[in-house]
């Protein structure tokens, strides 16, 4: 069957309806919508034409997230539905290093980013010789990598995560490898996180004093790196608390890139799908505040409309990165076929094995 293209007019009429019940006219004005609308009618055009299907992260603007793609989710969730497609290109409405785990998967298709300014300050904060020189210090160990790092980086790495399956595969590399220690990198509050929920010790090498590995394996440990998301190193426990102060018995979801004593302070942690989850299954008559990036606030409330008042949001906290993807360069994209992602062969390969072996386990 072949699928009728809704026109701008339809495009305008729906986003009426799905948005207004979140972002009033006193907020967004009427005009801007029909732009909108305008581009989104034509993405979807050019999508159905070149056979293209749109990943999007929980992280886009809420009309772009609403509308143009195919699949949303979490880190997680993309990769597979990366893993699984059919088409013969893929845009990625999210970050450079999640468009690249989508070419790890899939090196026949033409994956596309549309701002080659979508970095990520985890994927910049190791690179491949900080990987090389940890192999060297600690060779029976596994290397454990989240999945914001660049793909030279997943190439030396034995098994990749996400924030939806760290534990889970930190539990595994241990058993898996038969060691009671793990180097998990880049994140250092991840690292700390992960070490508190599994009992593990914790440990940062660094240049001038490195621990042998007979000593970092007397105990459980995670060796963990010195890189930080930009975003959630900014929630601090003295914020929860003027949270709290200002909305006495508000819940307070907190994304496990936050330090450890902000996820001490909070009364859930989990990836951007997760905190979703929860606030659509128990976020009834509650004040909520979601540490993480605020756009997944306005997009929970696009279709949970009844939640928008309990919602807390604290929007000077924000991912320029993932800001960096609009509406116009997904078209643009589509239109001129750009960014392009590709990866030499000699570093896709051993960074699938490490992708596809999480994508096993979780
Ligand atoms: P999620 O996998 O939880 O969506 O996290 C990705 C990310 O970059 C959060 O900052
Ligand atoms: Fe990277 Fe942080 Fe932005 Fe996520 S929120 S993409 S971890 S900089």
């Amino acid at each position: 069957m072949i699928e009728r293209q809704e026109s701008s007019a339809e495009v305008y009429e729906r986003l009426k309806i799905d948005l207004r019940k979140s972002i009033p006219e006193s907020v967004v004005p009427d005009f801007e919508l029909k732009y909108k609308a305008e581009l989104v009618s034509q993405i979807m055009e050019l999508k159905r034409q070149k056979n293209a299907v749109i990943l999007g992260h929980n992280y886009m603007e809420p009309v772009l997230f609403h509308t143009v793609p195919d699949f949303k989710g979490d880190s997680l969730e993309l990769s597979k539905r990366a893993a699984e497609t059919n088409a013969d290109i893929i845009v990625f409405c999210g970050v450079h290093f999640m468009a690249e785990t989508a070419k790890i998967l899939n090196p026949s298709k033409k994956v596309l980013i549309p701002s080659l300014d979508a970095g990520c300050s985890l994927a910049e904060g190791i690179k491949p010789a900080n990987l090389v020189w940890l192999r060297e210090k600690y060779p029976h160990l596994p290397i454990v990598s989240y999945i914001n790092t660049t793909a030279d980086v997943k190439a030396l790495t034995d098994v990749c995560c996400t924030s939806g399956n760290v534990n889970q595969v930190i539990a595994w590399a241990k058993k898996y490898f038969n060691v009671p220690s793990v180097i998990f990198l880049p994140d250092k509050y991840m690292a700390g996180n992960v070490a508190n929920d599994l009992s593990m010790d914790l440990y940062f090498p660094t240049q001038d004093s490195v621990k042998s590995e007979a000593e970092v394996t007397e105990k459980p440990t995670i060796i963990g790196w010195n890189a930080r998301c930009y975003v959630h190193e900014q929630y601090t426990p003295q914020l929860i608390e003027d949270v709290r102060k200002d909305y006495p018995g508000a819940v307070i979801l907190a994304h496990p890139e936050c330090p450890p004593n902000v996820i001490a302070k909070s009364d859930f942690s989990g990836s951007t799908s997760a905190m979703t989850k929860w606030v659509t299954e128990n976020g009834a008559n509650k004040k909520i505040a979601l540490l993480t990036e605020c756009s997944m606030a306005d997009n929970i409330v696009t279709t949970h409309p009844e939640l928008n008042e309990n919602l807390i949001r604290m929007c000077n906290i924000r991912c320029k990165f993932m800001h960096a993807i609009t509406l116009e360069q997904t078209l643009d994209a589509l239109k001129f076929d750009q960014y392009e992602v590709n990866i030499p062969k000699s570093i896709r390969r051993p960074a699938e094995v490490a992708v596809r072996r999480m994508m096993a386990i979780s």
